[in-house]
């Protein structure tokens, strides 16, 4: 409680006054996340339960729904064997309230509690999970959805949060306690052999024909890429990463890299006793991971397409040509070109990285610099060129922003808080440096962040 306590009171000096004694006064009263230890039912059939971590003892943890523009406070209860935070992913929120250790909050040791407060200034599709060990806490299957609403919700029949994580389970679907491997650590991060649908390997609903469904899919998983596809299902995506499509793309097959979110709006056009299904395309294979019984028919025609969803409040870039330019050369893994990086202040070669765990660099550098990646003023455009030098593809997360991606023609793609960089590609991204603090930016293969991918920005006040 000591450090919580310590905490609770220095995050209030930022606060206004008024919020101040509105949180005292219902300190007691505060919701509570428990990150614990749990069991689910994974894999169907005679299979026994899998022991898990979850939030509330159960994965996924709860939705969590607010109206944007809303506070959201959380006390959250660390009952796991090992310290923890929770980071809000995609939420452009105040910094000491984003989760990471070190950077912006002390680790939250067992049996211990940080209140998390903050406004949320962006509808769409969010989720929380942990910031430390996330390779191994992720694993285990702490994470949950947070869905922020739009002051008026689109129109559909139902709305849906879909949590698509990928486990590695042995026969006795236990989780294989491999977390550390550096075999997964250098290659393409820890892939599972068990796909699950908010914690369901079967998956199911039933629908009606011409149903409209808002579909949030979200990968929750350590490392693995979904290729996506859909039957019996037509629409349109709406939103990436939370932040709404200025027009709506047409749902056809979809890439949804470790921590993106794709918010598709869609209609059941299989007729009544047909199934439509969401489908993993798995090389050749295509698996279906939710299935949709289609039982009776809802309205006799489809609705018509969808208006797009209202812009968050995100602020327009600035001046490419005045823009703060820095580069981030990504190094290292398995066949790779990596001889050594920086680690501890000297060189190391690779065979000493391999045994730090360090098998990955950002600007020849293998860990967390001390100083930033580069320091911004506020309301600054901010602009990033990520040299993809290895042979793997990286999921790279920014944390505090949307950011979007520049063309060679300088043309503005869609907002985002994480992408995906090929092997051998070089992306140009840029944004606004509108919210002070210390920002990591890391691959979202959390093995690879763990392994050296994690630099961080500073937004000056
Ligand atoms: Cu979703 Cu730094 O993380
Ligand atoms: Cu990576």
């Amino acid at each position: 409680m000591g450090i919580s306590r310590r905490d609770f009171v220095g995050g209030l000096a930022s606060l206004p006054v008024a919020g101040v004694g509105i949180r005292i006064a219902n300190a007691s009263s505060v919701e509570v996340l428990r990150a614990a230890t749990g069991t689910a039912r994974l894999v169907p059939g005679d299979y026994p339960a899998t022991p898990i971590w979850g939030f509330n003892g159960k994965t996924p943890g709860p939705v969590i729904r607010v109206r944007q523009g809303e506070r959201l406070v959380r006390r959250f209860v660390n009952k796991l064997p090992q310290p923890s935070t929770i980071h809000w992913h995609g939420i452009r929120i105040a910094n000491a309230m984003d989760g990471v250790p070190e950077l912006t909050q002390p680790l939250v040791p067992p049996d211990s509690t940080f209140e998390y407060d903050f406004r949320v200034p962006d509808a769409g599709t969010y989720w929380y999970h942990p910031h430390n060990r996330t390779w191994e806490q992720l694993a285990r299957g702490l994470y949950g959805a947070l869905v922020v609403e739009e002051k008026k919700p689109p129109v559909v029949d139902r709305d849906e949060v879909l949590l698509i994580d990928d486990w590695r389970l042995g026969n006795d679907a236990r989780l294989e306690e491999s977390f550390g491997a550096m075999m997964d650590w250098s290659h393409g991060g820890r892939l599972g052999n068990w796909i699950t649908v908010n914690g369901h390997g079967d998956f199911r609903q039933t629908v009606q024909r011409h149903e409209r469904l808002r579909l949030r899919l979200v990968n929750v998983a350590n490392a693995r890429i979904f290729p996506l596809s859909l039957t019996g299902l037509e629409g349109w995506i709406v939103a990436l990463d939370g932040q709404p499509v200025t027009q709506p793309l047409p749902a056809g097959r979809m890439i949804l890299a470790p921590a993106q979110r794709i918010d598709i709006v869609v209609d059941v056009v299989a007729p009544s006793g047909a199934e439509a299904a969401l489908h993993f395309i798995n090389g050749d294979d295509t698996l279906p991971i939710a299935r949709f019984k289609v039982d009776g028919t809802v309205r006799k025609k489809k609705l018509p397409a969808p208006k797009p969803l209202p812009a968050n409040p995100v602020p327009a870039l600035g001046d490419l040509g005045k823009a703060r330019k820095t580069v981030l050369r990504m190094e290292g893994g398995a066949m790779g070109g990596m001889r050594g990086a920086m680690m501890g202040g000297r060189m190391m070669g690779m065979r000493g990285l391999v045994g730090q765990g360090r098998v990955w660099a950002f600007n020849g550098l293998a860990e967390m610099p001390e100083k930033p990646l580069l320091s911004a003023a506020l309301g600054e455009t901010v602009w990033i060129e990520m040299i993809n030098d290895t042979a793997w593809p990286h999921a790279m997360h920014l944390h505090g922003f949307h950011f979007r991606k520049i063309g060679k023609d300088k043309s503005q793609g869609p907002l985002r808080d994480t992408l995906l960089v090929d092997s051998e590609e070089t992306v140009e991204i840029a944004f606004v440096a509108d919210n002070p603090g210390k920002w990591l930016l890391h691959c979202h293969m959390v093995e690879h962040t763990a392994g050296g991918m994690a630099t961080w920005i500073q937004v000056n006040a």
